[in-house]
């Protein structure tokens, strides 16, 4: 693997199958007393200049079971909110801890302080990619019997992040990915065209929910205001008013779909309280693979 976890580019097809197979070693060892703990005495600190729940307790939580040790930093009581350079945090962090994790807004955040810091990068979200979100996913959806390579994800709303990060995995791994969004969301362009690159996946852009969740293996949707986008709050919600998981858009896919989010959710937003809460719904394993998923990304990066 590389040195560094930015985007799912950074990971061969290979790389991300043999993660998701740790990953569920991680998630059948649970609790028990006598599982190894591969990183003792190494230490991640957790760079986050957004909101969290799920990566910085999962990551910790996780951190904790290998048997390392996590630093939660936010920019308000760290040098960074009062504007230190990110490539001296870099130099300065990796003279302390085995690797870094940063959440932040700008996808150059993160490159910056990687390509600055001897010890690994994880990207825990930035606005261009959640390359961990969709690891957890992918170990999800093969939990319930999907076929990554031949899979048919249907992704419903913002081509945001998480969609691209969608986009990445479809072409490295080679599975369908259909996007229906408004005009003016489609994911990046930029990523689409480095993720073509690679040219394994069939992904599409439609505008029709019901053309993308036309038989459908996993149906997924994410916020439509991320984080930082709060200000665009009555533009987005007229745009995005017909793209909604709901009963109905389940019905258009196949039998023993599952439907998929990587919350927090926005119940009456981008998913109905029924469908969220309802037998398709696997949204808290994914929430819960994270911190799996997370695992086996550490004790792979991070030298022993
Ligand atoms: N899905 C996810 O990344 O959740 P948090 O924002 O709570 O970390
Ligand atoms: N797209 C969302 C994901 C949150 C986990 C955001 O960036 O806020």
């Amino acid at each position: 693997m590389k040195k560094d976890l930015l985007r799912i580019l950074d990971l061969k097809d290979r790389e991300i199958l043999s993660l998701i197979s740790s990953g569920s070693d991680w998630k059948r060892r649970g609790r028990k007393k006598n599982a190894p703990r591969p990183l003792a005495g190494k230490s991640l600190a957790m760079i986050f200049q957004k909101a969290s729940t799920r990566t910085r307790v999962s990551f910790e939580a996780g951190m904790h079971r290998l048997g390392g040790h996590a630093i939660f930093m936010s920019p308000e009581d760290t040098q960074i909110g009062r504007g230190e350079p990110i490539r001296d945090t870099a130099r300065v962090l990796s003279r302390y801890v085995d690797a870094v994790m940063i959440r932040t807004f700008a996808h150059t955040i993160a490159t910056e302080l990687a390509e600055a810091a001897s010890v690994p990068v994880v990207n825990g979200l930035t606005d261009d990619h959640h390359p961990c979100q969709i690891l957890a996913d992918l170990m999800t959806a093969k939990e319930h019997g999907k076929d990554l390579r031949k899979m048919r994800v249907a992704f419903i709303g913002d081509g945001n992040n998480v969609a691209n990060s969608w986009v990445e995995a479809a072409h490295v791994l080679g599975f369908r990915f259909i996007v229906a969004c408004p005009p003016g969301y489609e994911p990046n362009a930029v990523i689409v065209k480095e993720a073509e690159a690679v040219g394994r996946g069939d992904v599409r852009i439609v505008r029709d929910p019901r053309e993308a969740a036309e038989n459908a293996d996993v149906l997924y949707t994410d916020v439509w205001m991320s984080m930082g986008q709060e200000s665009e709050r009555k533009r987005r919600l007229a745009a995005f008013k017909d793209y909604r998981i709901d009963a109905e858009l389940l019905r258009c896919a196949s039998r023993s779909a599952i439907v998929m989010h990587c919350l927090p959710a926005h119940r009456g937003e981008e998913i109905t309280e029924e469908v969220i809460e309802g037998p398709r719904s696997v949204v808290f394993d994914e929430a819960e693979n994270r911190m799996h998923i997370q695992m086996a990304i550490l004790e792979k990066l991070i030298k022993h």
